[in-house]
This record gives structure tokens, C-alpha cells and sequence, in this order.
């Protein structure tokens, strides 16, 4: 409010000063006198405010101005200025349970109090402490790092624990249910046997031709920096599952071994210390691999850590294309 009266009075007082003049120089070229009198007097007090209202803003009031300012972008784009703060929330948290004695989902509905930081972890963990110690979930770091916490929040397969619940909740509700690419164990937990047994399958590991070598290596495999940003993008994937829960060809048929496996595939293969070149590409080569991928690019939009499985996957099979045109002009 400060600022904003600042604001006001800084350009009302420059806007009627030349104004004032204005209308002064007209009454003395009218020969208007007393008219000419008081608006000396009205634009000698218009500077002064303008001048006060100037000074305060370089020394007493510093800031006023851009506080201002940043306070409409603040309210605009959600992040600048002072956040929204929406205090304490009653939020319905819908959970889908797998109840495995019976092989379906079952939803139970649970008030729980929210504020902005509260995450649906959190809200579940209370529900968990204080409501229903039955429930069961998994998570470890509580920061989007072990990849434990992934469930289908709203209808999409995300991280429990980097999703604010004020965040996702829709008319005061939030629905939570277990991931279904993966079999289901208990309510939100789900079985990963099959996810790594997909991802060790792409043998997720440096290859080096000599292995005695590799397991006493001299020195560092040396790199550039520009080597390294072949792969990077590729080796922030936490193995949280979700862009499996994402793929419909996962969904679908169990045996394609998934947008996680390949693009880790490609991180190794793009990587200049792996010496397993086209074998490596033989890994994947077939219908339950790389070509059954349909590019929905679900995978990559739910990636919590923008590891874009998609763009890795035809990077792949632009490759593998390439290779099968070279050896077939190699044969001519
Ligand atoms: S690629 Fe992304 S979504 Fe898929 S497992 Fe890795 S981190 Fe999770
Ligand atoms: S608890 Fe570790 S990623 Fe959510």
C-alpha cells in the first residue's frame, strides 16, 4: 500500500506540474492575473510534491517503485514477489488401495489439514500416523531423489513426495492410486522385480574390452566436457518407474522392456568410455525393444527429472537405421 500511494503521488504530481505551466503561460498571454497568480502557486506546490515524493523514493523509500512493480508480476506469474499463501486447507484425500486378498482397488476417502508446503506424502503419512495405520506406502528420501514414492496423483504417475497437495487439488480433492505398469502389492506399493530385471537387461554398465584392466584401471578414463554432455541429460534418472506407468505400450504388452531400460541404453551407448559399440544396439533390437516403442512421449512428460526416455529412444533408432542402411550399402 506504501508503494502504491508513493506511485500516485509521483505521477499525479508529474503529470500536473507541466500542466499547471501550461495553463499558466495561457492565462498571461490572456492578461488573466489572478488566474495566473494561483497557478504559480498550484505548480510551485506540485514540484515541491514531486520533489518530497522524489527524494523519499531515492533515500527514504527506496525500492517503492520496483516493489511495486514486482508485486503485480508477483501476482501475475505465481512467483515473483510474496508467494500465495493459502494458510491452512482442508483437503479430501482420496486413496485407491490394492487390497490383495481381494485383487482390487478399493477407495477410502480421509479429511486432512494442508498448507502450502504440505506434500501428498506428507498427507499420506498423516493419514498414515494419525487415521489409519494400515496404510501402506513406500518412500525413503522424502526429496525426489530415491525414486520410492512414485503413484498416479490425479490421474498422473508422479512423485508423492515433490507434489504439493494445494498443488493438485481440484475442488478442494485430491484422488491418489497405486502405479499399474507394475504389479501391485499392497494399496499404493507395487512390485519393481520386473522394472530392473528390464533395466539390467540393457546391461547398465560400462563395457570395457579389457575387463582386468577395468576392475584395476591405471588411471581415469578421460573425458571432454563435450563427451560428457552426449549422455548427462540421460544419467539423472532416479528409476522411479514412472515413465513406465506413462507408456501405453507398457500397458499393453509387458514385454516391451520399457522407456526407462532404453533410455539408459542409450546413455551407455552414448557414452565415449563404453567400448560395447553395435553389440550394445543388438540389446535392443527387436519388437519388444527399441521398435516398439509407438512415440506416445508420455514417458517423458511425466520424467520427474527431465530425462526425455522419448527423445533417447528414436535418437536410438535413428541410429540403429542408420547403421542397418550402412552394412546393407557395405554389402552392394
Ligand atoms: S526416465 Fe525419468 S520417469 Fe523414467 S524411471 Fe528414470 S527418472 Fe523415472
Ligand atoms: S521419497 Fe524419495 S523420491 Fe519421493
Amino acid at each position: 500500500m506504501r508503494a502504491l500511494r508513493y506511485m500516485i503521488l509521483l505521477y499525479a504530481s508529474m503529470l500536473a506540474v507541466p500542466l499547471l505551466f501550461l495553463m499558466l503561460a495561457i492565462a498571461e498571454i490572456a492578461g488573466n492575473a489572478a488566474l495566473a497568480g494561483i497557478l504559480e502557486i498550484l505548480a510551485a506546490v506540485g514540484l515541491m510534491v514531486y520533489g518530497v515524493v522524489g527524494f523519499a523514493e531515492a533515500f527514504g523509500g527506496r525500492n517503492a517503485h520496483a516493489n511495486w512493480l514486482g508485486s503485480i508480476a508477483g501476482k501475475e506469474n505465481g512467483r515473483a514477489g510474496k508467494p500465495a499463501d493459502k494458510g491452512v486447507v482442508a483437503v479430501r484425500l482420496e486413496i485407491g488401495r490394492f487390497v490383495s486378498e481381494k485383487r482390487a482397488l478399493e477407495k477410502d476417502t480421509y479429511k486432512v489439514s494442508a498448507n502450502r508446503f504440505t506434500t501428498v506424502l506428507d498427507a499420506l503419512l498423516s493419514v498414515k500416523e494419525e487415521k489409519d495405520n494400515t496404510l501402506a506406502v513406500r518412500y525413503s528420501c522424502r526429496m525426489g531423489i530415491c525414486g520410492s514414492c512414485g503413484m498416479v496423483i490425479n490421474g498422473k504417475p508422479s512423485l508423492a513426495c515433490e507434489t504439493c497437495l494445494l498443488d493438485v487439488a481440484h475442488g478442494g480433492r485430491v484422488e491418489v492410486e497405486p502405479m499399474q505398469a507394475h504389479p501391485l502389492l499392497k494399496d499404493l506399493v507395487t512390485d519393481f522385480d520386473d522394472f530392473f530385471e528390464k533395466h539390467r537387461s540393457v546391461d547398465p554398465w560400462l563395457y570395457r574390452k579389457n575387463a582386468a584392466e577395468q576392475n584395476k584401471a591405471a588411471s581415469v578414463y578421460a573425458q571432454t566436457g563435450k563427451e560428457r554432455d552426449e549422455y548427462l541429460p540421460f544419467s539423472y534418472c532416479i528409476m522411479c518407474g514412472l515413465c513406465m506407468d506413462a507408456c501405453p505400450v507398457v500397458n499393453s504388452n509387458p514385454k516391451f522392456v520399457g522407456p526407462q531400460a532404453l533410455s539408459q541404453e542409450y546413455r551407455y551407448h552414448k557414452d565415449s568410455r563404453d567400448q560395447m559399440g553395435a553389440k550394445r544396439l543388438g540389446l535392443i533390437d527387436s519388437l519388444d525393444g527399441v521398435w516398439g516403442c509407438e512415440y506416445a512421449g508420455a514417458c517423458s512428460e511425466v520424467c520427474p527429472k527431465g530425462v526425455d526416455p522419448a527423445a533417447a529412444i528414436q535418437a536410438l533408432k535413428f541410429e540403429m537405421f542408420g547403421k542397418a542402411m550402412g552394412d546393407e550399402d557395405e554389402g552392394k
